[in-house]
């Protein structure tokens, strides 16, 4: 059996006396894309966040590429190649879409800009404006470009698609496709918009109560309409 790239076992976490994650078991393997559902609130963004470190465990353990993630720095994740692009877009408002990119970029040279312009072509149209003059959905596009630059392993995106308008979640998944059929890296997205992201996965897991209750193909669970109803409070029509 092929082993998980990223590897959840059992883990605890939560802030204060409340337990969100509660024996989470989780996998990725190699050049998968898993889609991550579950209502408000059940705890995804705190699984982004405990496997960059910036949630501490209590129990269980989280494994990348085979190490045993305990006690690194969220910094040191990122240099091992996790790649993540948190729910706020943490883009420096102040700096030029160019000067964001850079901050990417770590040692690699200017020219590697290049691959990010590429991907995004509406981010070199914008190369001299302000990240806070760009559109929610360019700036997700520089966020997702940013984490790109620094060529990682695996890639966990929290929400790209929120607060866009229908037309700009197609054009951005469209990119996203792209950049998955380039690089092959894998990729964990956490989605409210369930059928487009459904259409992009390629596996999904439905999260609630602190664990993975639901586990399928993202074209079967799409097709599944007794889970979406029962786990997500929708069918895709
Ligand atoms: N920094 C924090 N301090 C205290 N509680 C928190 C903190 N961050 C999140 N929580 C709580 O932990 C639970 C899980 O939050 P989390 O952000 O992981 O959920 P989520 O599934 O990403 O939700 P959403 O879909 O709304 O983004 C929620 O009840 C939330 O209120
Ligand atoms: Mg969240």
């Amino acid at each position: 059996m092929e082993r998980a790239m990223l590897q959840l076992e059992g883990v605890v976490a939560g802030y204060g006396p409340t337990t969100v994650l509660d024996g989470l078991q989780l996998q990725v393997r190699a050049g998968e894309r898993l889609a991550m559902l579950g209502r408000n609130g059940v705890g995804k963004t705190t699984v982004l966040r405990a496997v960059m470190g910036l949630v501490p465990l209590r129990a269980g353990r989280i494994l990348f590429e085979g190490q045993d993630l305990a006690g690194m720095a969220p910094h040191r994740r990122a240099a091992l190649g996790l790649g993540y692009v948190p729910q706020t877009r943490d883009i420096f408002p102040s700096l030029t879409v160019e000067e964001n990119l850079v901050a990417g970029l770590k040692r690699r040279p200017l020219q590697a800009l290049d691959e990010a312009y590429a991907l995004f072509p509406r981010l070199a149209e914008r190369r001299r404006n302000g990240g806070g003059q760009l559109s929610g959905g360019e700036q997700q596009m520089l966020s997702v470009a940013r984490a790109l630059l620094g060529q990682p392993n695996l890639l966990l995106l929290d929400e790209p698609l929120e607060g866009l308008a229908p037309l700009i979640r197609q054009e951005l998944l469209a990119v996203f496709r792209r950049m998955s059929e380039q690089t092959g890296i894998p990729v964990v997205i956490v989605e409210q918009q369930i059928d487009e992201v459904l259409g992009y996965a390629q596996q999904a897991v439905v999260l609630d109560h602190g664990t993975v209750v639901h586990q399928d193909t993202a074209a079967g669970l799409r097709a599944d309409n007794e889970a979406l109803d029962r786990w997500l409070g929708m069918a895709v029509q």
